[in-house]
């Protein structure tokens, strides 16, 4: 399908006619193809807090492209270092020897990570990460001749991803539907962390619940499979992709202290949440919780370049080493990998990135600009006709609307749709429309992002 656009209004030098890009053949992921197709949305630049579109309009970035570009776009630094790398050594065989940018990558995350996180396995997507820490899970197990925990824990509303180990363990419905019996079999499922009775509304802080939710996995859950089959729990600190929905206080610190008991791993799923969105380095470090495995993605090269990983805790690796002592020393320990793991430009994006956000103190004022996106979305939004909820902590929020009889997810399309044509992106999320902004955000943006989804609010109620 190639598009016939007669009233563009091009403006700027980036701009181009829709009927010069031929649609036919990209199927785009996560997107209504037909809808797209109807009223495309294509941007070819962008810069700072900004998109330009094909027919040269700005678009306000207002979810960090997918909560990865933490940094805003188009900073030489990181430009720079991937032109520097690709001069210098393009890519060399990641198994059997790797390259210098990866090593520094690793070293730099593992300084930034808590506690005795410290060994990187890089990867390239956070759904590259899930499905290794999953099988770090069961190597690590069978090496302590446990091989009988092979069951996982996951969250309803979780995501982690579009492989089958992620998919199975995450809890968002229709990316499960079709996939029948190909998930993995041994999974189980806590239940959401959400309460729209007496939680509707989060302003900046951690719900305080009366309820003990993790009642759940300990009386139920765990007896009903013994906590001696389980391997690993895997939750996201917070659940992003469901639509910022908030644990409530003491949850993971109390879901920790169960794993422990069992000696079960716990997985955080860091790749919304690492890298500052909390204004901390890592969810972990917010919630003062530190995980066996922290998977991380997005944020880790500010978007740029796909690297993702996971870093394991001293004792699995150890464990791991110890569990091939007996071996020849040309046996490998972990048969895990990717072409790509520990990619020298990726890892020269990481490394730039991090020293970006760094010299910048991005995260403090990632920590800081937080309030003011939560104030903002509470006084400009609560109350409007249709909203149900609106939860913000960390540089981001959610507000929650209620569903069209008949139509799940429709209002928040429509809502989405309509920013976008008034030049702001947002993320729709099931009945949430979720804002998570770049941190070099400023607050005449988030007045302005926040302005446009409340008119859109009232158009669409
Ligand atoms: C928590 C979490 N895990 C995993 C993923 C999957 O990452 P990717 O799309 O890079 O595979 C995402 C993506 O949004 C995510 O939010």
């Amino acid at each position: 399908m190639i598009y016939d656009i007669s009233n563009l209004q091009c403006i700027g030098r980036t701009a181009m006619a829709l009927q010069d890009i031929n649609m036919t053949h990209h199927w785009l992921p996560f997107t209504p193809n037909r809808s797209f197709h109807k009223d495309p949305r294509v941007f070819v630049a962008a810069d700072g807090m900004h998109f330009t579109t094909h027919d040269g309009r700005q678009v306000l970035d207002g979810i960090s492209s997918l909560w990865c570009v933490g940094a805003g776009h188009n900073r030489k630094p990181i430009n720079e270092a991937i032109k520097k790398q690709l001069d210098t050594l393009d890519y060399a065989t990641a198994f059997q020897a790797s390259n210098d940018q990866a090593f520094k990558a690793a070293e730099m995350i593992a300084h930034m990570a808590p506690g005795d996180l410290n060994k990187v396995l890089f990867c390239n997507s956070g759904s590259e990460a899930a499905d290794t820490s999953l099988k770090v899970a069961l190597a690590y197990h069978r090496s302590r001749g446990e091989g009988h925990r092979n069951m996982f824990i996951g969250r309803e509303r979780g995501y982690h991803g579009v492989g089958f180990g992620g998919m199975s363990v995450g809890g968002i419905p229709a990316n499960r539907k079709a996939y029948g019996t190909a998930l993995l079999p041994r999974v189980d499922h806590m239940r959401f962390i959400h309460d729209p009775v007496n939680h509707a509304y989060i302003h900046n802080q951690e719900p305080v619940w009366k309820e003990d939710i993790l009642l759940e996995l300990e009386n139920r859950i765990l007896p009903l499979h013994d906590p001696s089959n389980i391997a690993a729990v895997i939750v996201e600190p917070v659940a992003g992709s469901a639509g910022w929905y908030l644990p409530p206080r003491g949850y993971l610190k109390r879901l920790r202290e169960i794993c422990d008991k069992h000696g079960i791993l716990l997985i955080f799923d860091e790749v919304i949440t690492g890298f500052g969105r909390m204004g901390t380095n890592f969810g972990a470090d917010y919630y003062g919780v530190v995980p066996d495995m922290l998977n991380f993605a997005k944020c880790v090269t500010n978007g740029v370049i796909p690297l993702g990983g996971v870093v394991c805790s001293d004792r699995i690796y150890d464990s791991m080493m110890a569990a091939s002592a007996g071996s020849p020393e040309h046996a490998i320990e972990f048969f895990h990998g990717y072409t790509y793991s520990g990619h020298p430009v990726a890892c020269a994006a990481a490394i730039a990135t991090l020293e970006l956000f760094k010299q910048d103190k991005l995260f403090e004022r990632a920590g800081h600009m937080g309030p003011v996106l939560g104030d903002a979305l509470h006084s400009a939004i609560k109350g409007l006709p249709t909203v149900i909820g609106i939860r913000s902590l960390g540089l981001a929020g959610a507000v929650e609307m209620a569903s069209i009889p008949g139509a799940p997810g429709k209002r928040a399309y429509d809502v989405f749709m309509t920013c976008f044509h008034h030049g702001v992106l947002v993320r729709p999320a099931g009945e949430n429309i979720v804002l998570c902004p770049p941190y070099i955000v400023e607050k005449e943006h988030i007045d302005r992002m926040v302005n446009v989804v409340a008119d859109a609010i009232k158009q669409h109620a």
